[in-house]
């Protein structure tokens, strides 16, 4: 599909987004554990988390959608039967890797694949633990999908990660879920803490010291309702836009705000965008609240260490945020944006030089000056939700009417994102 967008002259009103793709795909999976029936409100209606619900079922257990309400009747956490077929993951990272941890500890073989670019991802990540833990897993060429997880009895361990990543933090601890004694993760970095909060709210003993994940395996699940926030990823496209049409006032309404990934916020707030939190509350230990933001310049700045794992979703919007700032943005250790969907160092360069923006890229980064003008242009997502989305973003402040090809990819996590977009945005 390709999109047309035209500059906008501001974006205002109250707009309310998706649920979160992380908590829900946790959530599908914990619930076809537990025992008894479980209920999902504002399930993501992005196409990753139906690729999660779509293994589940494959899986034996039953799964009914009603909108947004995914209802799953767990049979325990022994409760999986042997696939009739293999397991489709499409372009989902977060479904592979994670389910391979609970794939890991069956008492039977089965084997998962993924689209084309989910077949480009590294597995190895999840194999190294995996193996630790007693499992036996074949690769495409030792590491990409598909894989073939011979499954079986596992043992507890204790791992540290060698890289900042919450789905492999995941995938281990959802495979200490089936061992024998306590499964010890170390995180370098705090990644987003998810599967920690949905384990303990479907009845898991887990204990977390810092940075030191402790989880007793073989627990009681128990099947519950919960509801699942909007997207503050999600939210991250609105954000930007709205900072950069002039006149803009938003309010995006019960997004998820969980401190292990509002370094979005903080770091937004600490270059000088003025975003207020409206109201705050928790719902099944997670934080939620209304998210407002104004038009305004803001400085730009440097996204590094710890941020660069916290902002690793949200660069290809902000990159677009910082060729509008006063001083531009600098983005280092962020090496995983070129094993995210596309190489999103190299998809975003290569969407800017379309519209004629400058950037120099690095290894792990890139280099934007600021105040930079925006070029109308005829951009590509390349297959990847997060450049369809940025582009449109970008494509708002042009000087006149912009093309996205391939913009159905913003299906993969958000696609009401057009809809919400036009209805939001008062269009040149
Ligand atoms: C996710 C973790 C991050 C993130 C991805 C979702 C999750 O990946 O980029 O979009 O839900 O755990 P990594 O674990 O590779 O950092």
């Amino acid at each position: 599909m390709r999109q047309t967008i035209r500059p906008a002259r501001r974006l205002a009103g109250g707009i309310t987004l998706p649920g979160d793709k992380s908590i829900s795909h946790r959530y599908a999976m914990i619930a076809s554990l537990a025992e008894g029936t479980s209920t999902i409100r504002n399930y993501s209606t992005g196409a990753d988390c139906h690729s999660t619900l779509g293994c589940v079922s494959t899986l034996g257990i039953q799964v009914e959608e009603e909108g947004t309400t995914v209802t799953i009747h767990g049979k325990g956490l022994h409760g999986w039967k042997k696939p009739a077929s293999d397991l489709d993951a499409g372009n989902s990272g977060s479904t592979i890797r994670m389910i391979s941890g609970l794939l890991a500890g069956q008492p039977f073989d089965s084997r998962i694949f993924g689209d084309e670019s989910l077949s480009r991802r590294p597995m190895d990540r999840i194999m190294k633990p995996l193996a630790q833990m007693g499992a036996s897993i074949e690769a495409r060429d030792g590491r990409f999908p598909p894989l073939t997880i011979h499954g079986g009895k596992l043992r507890p361990i204790e791992y540290t990660l060698p890289v900042a990543s919450a789905q492999v933090k995941t995938c281990v601890l959802f495979g200490g879920l089936f061992a024998e004694g306590h499964t010890i993760v170390h995180e370098p970095v705090r990644s987003r803490d998810h599967s920690e909060i949905a384990l303990r709210e479907f009845g898991a003993d887990l204990k977390v010291e810092k940075r030191t994940i402790t989880l007793q395996g073989r627990p009681k699940l128990t099947g519950r309702e919960v509801i699942v926030p909007s997207d503050l990823s999600s939210a991250a496209f609105f954000l930007v836009a709205g900072l950069l049409v002039p006149d803009s006032n938003l309010i995006i309404q019960g997004v998820g705000l969980n401190p292990t990934r509002s370094s979005l916020l903080d770091f937004l707030l600490s270059i000088g965008a003025p975003i207020q939190i409206l109201k705050i509350e928790s719902v099944n230990g997670e934080m939620i609240g209304d998210i407002q933001v104004k038009h305004a310049p803001v400085r730009g700045g440097v996204i590094e260490k710890d941020l660069a794992a916290g902002l690793i979703d949200e660069i290809p919007v902000l990159a677009v945020l910082g060729a509008a700032s006063e001083e531009g943005l600098v983005v280092r250790d962020a090496q995983e944006l070129r094993i995210k969907e596309t190489d999103r160092i190299a998809t975003v360069a290569e969407n800017f030089a379309r519209m004629g923006i400058a950037i120099e890229t690095t290894p792990d980064g890139m280099r934007i000056p600021g105040k930079q003008k925006f070029k109308a242009a005829a951009f590509d997502s390349f297959g990847d939700h997060r450049i369809a989305m940025a582009f449109a973003v970008a494509s708002l402040r042009a000087d006149g009417e912009s093309t996205i090809d391939n913009a159905d990819a913003a299906s993969v996590s958000f696609p009401e994102f057009w809809n919400i977009l036009e209805q939001s945005a008062e269009l040149v």
